[in-house]
């Protein structure tokens, strides 16, 4: 297993969306591997391929509090969103240290594949349905601050533009 390198925002390759995966292989469950290791270890409750380079659909989640309960979603789709919306703080490893407010359906039905290759669908709510939610835009090539204002992306742009340079 290996720790792989988060993409940070406003790196534009996050702005690439994500191809289905083909075929759930060993390369893909490797990739699995190193992603969940990497989520593990930043930490973090949630990270998409994209976050880090790999422009494929795949998203691993662990919201549980004794870190040991990996979802894996695979070409994942929402199927069907609440009418309800809820306001959740955010956040993401590839934008540190920034948390903000942002609005999305209460709850979603997921459709996926799993490691094997095998199609599930999972109802999640409250945590779990904003964590996919924020995955699944992720592939698509969006990150959660591009829901803010243009005043605060621009402040947030600029704050970890400057994070960048004095990292030695
Ligand atoms: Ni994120």
């Amino acid at each position: 297993m290996a720790k792989l390198d988060i993409l940070t925002y406003p790196d534009p390759r996050l702005h690439t969306v994500a191809k289905p995966v083909a075929a759930v292989d060993d390369r893909i469950r490797q990739l699995v591997k190193d992603m969940a290791e990497t989520m593990y270890e930043a930490p973090g409750i949630g990270l998409a391929a994209t976050q880090v380079n790999v422009h494929e659909q795949v998203v691993v989640i662990d919201i549980s509090e004794t870190r040991d309960q990996l979802q894996v979603f695979i070409n994942p789709e929402i199927v069907w969103a609440s009418d309800k919306r809820k306001v959740w703080e955010e956040g993401c490893l590839s934008v540190p240290e920034i948390y903000d407010r942002v609005e999305r359906p209460d709850r979603v039905r997921v459709r996926a594949l799993n490691e094997k290759g095998e199609t599930f669908e999972l109802d999640a709510d409250d945590l779990l349905a904003v964590c996919i939610q924020h995955e699944i835009d992720h592939l698509r090539g969006k990150v959660f601050v591009e829901y803010l204002s243009p005043l605060k992306l621009n402040r947030i742009k600029s704050k970890l533009q400057k994070r960048e340079r004095t990292r030695m």
